[in-house]
């Protein structure tokens, strides 16, 4: 599987949105990623379906909807209307992981899970049939520019053994705190998408780092 970097918004400029994506897309972004925080499940308050739905009307590149909200079930529809190509829930806010996975899939969208630091990834054995994509959070999520924590690694190459198994391609993406110091290290521990906020947009130069992270986990692929 191709390798992608996938800029997260919640680092941008919202008051520059549509302009930020076009940078990065220029720049070689594989996908947008797209920060749903609702208060309750995580701590913060970031955005919901509208804006995914004005990103659509300016990008061409897929939208990548990290849900981080209680009771996911409940919004699948709009944000699959609003235009996300892939929407991740995380299995914390899940009573019935299947049957989550299994209405996005009906709803024409890549399903995923998301797994935070402390959750054993073994919740995703009975899944894997369902799923598009894995997010292993390398952060506690919530908030933007935290500290990759380095036992995400071994939790990567986990996740990686595990969809193995499946009987076809399943991505497998890190999110929180990733930069040019680990994107190699991510890479080689089986990522094939990186989420990126405060390294892309959070630089001076935005274009030139989503090509520079990129460059640095196609380096760690090549050394693995
Ligand atoms: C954290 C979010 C991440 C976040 C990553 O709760 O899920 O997607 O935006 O941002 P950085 O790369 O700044 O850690
Ligand atoms: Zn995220």
């Amino acid at each position: 599987m191709n390798l992608r970097i996938a800029p997260s918004i919640l680092a941008a400029d919202f008051a520059r949105l549509g302009d930020q994506v076009g940078v990065v897309e220029r720049a070689g972004a594989g996908l947008i990623h797209v920060d749903v925080m609702d208060g309750h499940f995580v701590p913060n308050i970031t955005m919901g379906p509208l804006v995914v739905s004005a990103l659509k009307r300016v990008t061409p590149l897929p939208l990548d909807v990290h849900l981080m909200i209680s009771n996911p079930d409940r919004y699948l529809d709009a944000f699959a209307r609003a235009g996300a190509a892939t929407i991740s829930v995380h299995v914390e806010a899940t009573p019935n992981l299947r049957r989550t996975l299994a209405s996005i899939r009906e709803l024409g969208v890549r399903a995923g899970a998301a797994v935070n630091p402390q959750t054993p990834i073994d919740v995703l054995r009975d899944a894997t049939d369902l799923l598009d994509h894995v997010i292993v959070m390398s952060v506690n999520p919530g908030f933007g520019g935290q500290a990759f924590m380095p036992q995400s690694l071994e939790r990567l190459r986990a996740v990686r053994a595990l969809v193995a198994t499946a009987d076809r391609p399943v991505d497998v993406e890190v999110d929180g705190g990733v930069d040019l110091t680990n994107a190699g290290a991510v890479a080689q521990a089986g990522a094939t998408i990186l989420v990126a906020g405060a390294s892309i947009f959070g630089q001076p130069d935005p274009a030139e780092a989503t090509r520079a992270l990129l460059k640095a986990a196609e380096a760690g692929i090549v050394l693995g």
